[in-house]
């Protein structure tokens, strides 16, 4: 593939802007300056860098947030910083044929929740991952205003009616992790829906935090704020249904 291909493919912006950014000396492959936009290189496991700054190449994004609180998951933010500040511009740029440019988040966190997000640029991935048949299991640690009791676990378990729908939503599994903690795994996602959860048995969320996706954790070493991503073992343990 020739290397102003793979420029634009991983979102150094238009074809000029990364033929332009290989003529003028700013683009290195193993540390050897690359002038030749038609320069072909094999993509799968390069590594270059542009502008000083070093580069992998991914077919297709996936990828791991550790959302921090006070950030939207909206391209459009209404009041707080969008999430998509804390990626790099090519992430936000890469092409997509027929879709809107660049990794878009798969579900969302709320504005004050925090953990694990996962961003992609695979219109097919994103579309299983997000689909209510897919039971992917998350697990969210909750802080609580008031103490929680051996009666609200049960009827987490048991499942709750939330205001819009008449059937009964559940935990599949739900722990009281210390006087003002639980530890909740769902495996639909629903609007604001361990709020509701909790405000149906009479008690009130005040710290949110996704912890796992799957068979995944999140990284204890990964900093509210960062970004990974997704070797191909983690993207299957994200998508593991448990079963
Ligand atoms: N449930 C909520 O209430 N908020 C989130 O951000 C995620 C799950």
């Amino acid at each position: 593939m020739q290397l102003q291909d793979i420029l634009y493919s991983q979102g150094f912006g238009p074809r000029r802007l990364c033929t332009g950014l290989l003529q003028n000396g700013l683009v290195a492959v193993n540390g050897e300056t690359v002038t030749d936009p038609a320069a072909d290189f094999e993509p799968d496991g390069l590594r270059f860098s542009v502008e000083g700054k070093s580069w992998e190449y991914h077919a297709k994004a996936y990828l791991v947030l550790h959302k921090p609180g006070g950030y939207e998951c909206s391209q459009k933010p209404s009041a707080w910083p969008s999430i998509y500040t804390l990626l790099p511009a090519p992430l936000r740029q890469r092409p997509v044929k027929g879709g809107q440019p660049g990794v878009q988040a798969i579900g969302r966190l709320d504005q004050d929740t925090t953990g694990m997000l996962l961003l992609s640029d695979d219109g097919a991935f994103i579309h299983r991952m997000s689909s209510p048949r897919h039971h992917v299991p998350k697990v969210y640690e909750v802080g609580t205003a008031d103490p929680v009791d051996a009666k609200q676990v049960a009827r987490l378990l048991a499942g709750v009616v939330l205001d819009d729908d008449p059937r009964p939503v559940q935990a599949a599994a739900c722990e009281a992790t210390g006087e003002h903690g639980l530890r909740l795994t769902l495996t639909e996602g629903k609007y604001h829906q361990v709020k509701r959860m909790l405000a149906a048995v009479g008690n009130r969320v005040v710290t949110l935090h996704r912890s796992r996706m799957g068979s995944l954790a999140l990284p204890d070493d990964q900093a509210p704020g960062q970004w990974r991503w997704l070797t191909p073992e983690q993207l299957v343990a994200v998508a593991d249904r448990g079963q």
